[in-house]
């Protein structure tokens, strides 16, 4: 359990994919250390989401979730969850714009397009599967996190 640094942009572990967990591991205790840190360095930084690359870690995990975020005040409440080996496919094709802000970029904000619409499915980190269809922020944040996975920032998806 600890807080961890989070890379910054121009951190070039921010741009290399992560590997997927292998279900070796679920269950076990290095897995849910690294959730713990996940969880411990988004509470410290007040995040609504982080990915494991954010600290590191180039393993395809991430957590999100917020109750009232000062920093997303108008979005609805998200129930903390953590995903391992996510995957992420649109519901329809329908982009909608809505502002984003990243821990790894301090000081930006921007309008982002995102699927409106999206399932997910992964596991959770004993390897119980998880599927969810979901909408609007939530969606948002989802995209946002497993943009990480793959090495992509918010930044890259501003026209
Ligand atoms: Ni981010």
């Amino acid at each position: 359990m600890a807080v961890r640094d989070v890379l910054l942009s121009g951190d070039p572990r921010l741009r290399q994919p992560s590997r997927a967990v292998p279900p070796s591991q679920f269950g076990g205790e290095v897995l849910f250390a690294l959730v713990q840190d996940l969880r411990d360095t988004m509470a410290a930084c007040d995040g609504a989401g982080l990915a494991a690359p954010q600290i590191g870690v180039p393993l395809r995990v991430v957590v999100f979730g917020i109750s009232r975020n000062p920093r997303y005040p108008q979005a609805a409440p998200i129930a903390e969850t953590v995903l391992v080996n996510p995957e992420v496919t649109p519901l329809d094709p329908e982009l909608e714009a809505g502002e984003e802000g990243c821990l790894s970029v301090p000081g930006l904000r921007a309008a982002v397009p995102r699927w409106r619409r999206v399932r997910y499915a992964a596991f959770t980190p004993s390897g119980e599967p998880v599927v969810r269809e979901v909408e609007g922020f939530h969606a948002r944040v989802v995209q946002h996190e497993c943009d990480h996975l793959a090495g992509i920032l918010f930044t890259d998806r501003l026209g």
